[in-house]
């Protein structure tokens, strides 16, 4: 008989030690350690392969090879027929990759992951520790038809899990979620540091072994970060953010690692009550629809990764009535509105220090763009002086300290988005002209130096 031991694990890092620490010496967090209770491994080698089927096995050792030798052949991605998660993969599925999708309880990635298990045409193992197999068939007859050879099982324990995946032999496989699962090796509770980082290993290695993709379904926790910390992030090859507003009907999808892709692209979905629908065309959500002209609203020509983006920003500013006044922002790093608020103070005489000022983008949507920097000061101004601006007129360009306008990247695509979109005017850095030829344009251009500019420009 194993006998029982217990190691300890530090809740941020996931390092381990045999007795508890105060601080962590890998990452300097301190009271992180917990104790998990693990079982002594009987075998090592037997531990590691006991989904696999007992004869054969690896007896000879494993070679290097020459870079340039190494096959790429294999590596086809598998397209789905959703674009935007193509495009958030960096377009398509890469045989025998893990992939984590996390997101905060019940903001549809359950949804997300059954819409590909139906569309993809393939065959697909979906496993679920959470639904059972009639909860998943209903919400399968609201979301739509199946394409798929789709097999469901409704099991958490990891090596039924993948002694079914050997014999059933799917193209793709989804886990739903991984802190349900466990592994019958250990014998802590399922979702502990111990279990997720044991079951996500068997799991990358069944990925490695078979050349089948996983993605892995995992539970976010109040901070944001996904639960069973760090190193999850560091097994997996992929980590895809499902995030949005509840109340709120869209979603995007990031991408915060990726070893086959770039990770600034994002996908944008709308929840409706037949699923998950794409949006392909994000700019016409983004902006809000309205009659007439309100002071402070701006619209921004951003970038997430490729794609274009026209986002309005909307700005309040009003009269502080106690003494401290209060500022806030959604969608948008704080200190970079103190920022914006400090420059437009120093550099350009708008007073600011007397008044709250809240700020907004429309959609619920986070952007990190420097470019959209001037359409904030614009709101700003606007807002402050209440002079509204025209509905079509946007702006693209990052803002330094001394109140300069600074070019931003790819700006002929961001004004070729906007003239798509039928602006008439965008406000862009004069430094980042270059090879630019407004005749190519029915939008006209004009390049800033100085944030004071626009005070002539639109505000006078
Ligand atoms: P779900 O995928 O279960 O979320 P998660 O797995 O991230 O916890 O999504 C649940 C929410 O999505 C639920 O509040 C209802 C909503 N929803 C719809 O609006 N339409 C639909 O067709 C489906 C299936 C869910
Ligand atoms: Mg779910």
């Amino acid at each position: 008989m194993a006998k029982a031991r217990t190691i300890f694990f530090c809740s941020n890092c996931g390092a381990s030690s045999p007795k508890w620490l105060g601080k962590c010496p890998h990452c300097s967090e301190w009271n992180t350690y917990q104790e998990e209770l693990i079982q002594k491994e009987t075998s090592a080698e037997e531990k590691r392969r006991s989904w696999a089927p007992t004869t054969g096995g690896r007896a000879e050792s494993p070679k290097a090879t020459l870079l340039q030798q190494v096959q790429t052949g294999r590596t086809q991605r598998l397209k789905t027929p959703d674009e935007e998660l193509n495009r958030v993969l960096g377009g398509g599925i890469v045989p025998g990759s893990l992939v984590l999708i996390g997101g905060q309880p019940g903001i549809g990635k359950s949804t997300l992951l059954l819409q590909v298990a139906m569309r993809v045409p393939a065959r697909i193992l979906y496993v679920s520790g959470e639904e059972s197999e009639e909860q998943i068939k209903m919400r399968a007859d609201r979301v739509g038809e199946f394409v798929s050879e789709c097999y469901i099982l409704a099991e958490t324990n990891t090596t039924k899990i993948l002694q079914q995946a050997q014999e059933l032999q799917p193209q793709l496989m989804i886990v739903d979620s991984i802190q349900t699962m466990s592994t019958p090796h250990l014998e802590s509770a399922p979702g502990g540091i111990a279990q997720v980082r044991e079951c996500a290993g068997e799991l990358l290695r069944f990925a490695k072994e078979t050349n089948v993709p996983i993605f892995l379904i995992g539970h976010i926790n109040k901070d944001g970060d996904l639960a069973g910390p760090k190193l999850l992030e560091h097994i997996v090859d992929c980590v895809l953010q499902f995030e949005g507003d509840r109340h709120n009907t869209y979603r995007i999808l990031r991408t915060l690692k990726n070893r086959f892709g770039s990770t600034d692209e994002m996908g944008i979905y709308e929840m409706q009550a037949s699923g998950l629908r794409e949006v392909s065309n994000p700019s016409e959500l983004l902006l809000s629809q309205k009659d007439e002209e309100l002071s402070g609203c701006a619209v921004a020509a951003t970038m997430e990764g490729m794609r274009p983006m026209l986002i309005e920003t909307q700005a309040l500013v009003s009269k502080a009535v106690f003494g401290t006044p209060q500022r806030s922002a959604t969608g948008f790093d704080m200190r970079r509105l103190s920022m914006l608020l400090a420059v437009l103070e120093k550099r350009c005489g708008y007073f600011f220090s007397i008044n709250d000022v809240f700020l907004n983008l429309a959609g619920g949507i986070r952007v990190e763009d420097p470019a959209i920097d001037l359409a904030i000061v614009a709101s700003l101004i606007s807002s402050l002086s209440d002079v509204s601006i025209p509905a079509n007129i946007c702006f693209a360009a990052e803002v330094g300290l001394s109140g300069e306008i600074r070019a931003v990247t790819r700006l002929e695509q961001r004004i070729a988005e906007a003239d798509r979109l039928g602006f008439k005017e965008i406000y862009v850095s004069k430094y980042g002209m270059k090879g630019i030829d407004p005749k190519r344009y029915n939008i006209k251009i004009y390049a800033l130096g100085k944030v004071d500019e626009l005070r002539g420009a639109l505000f006078t």
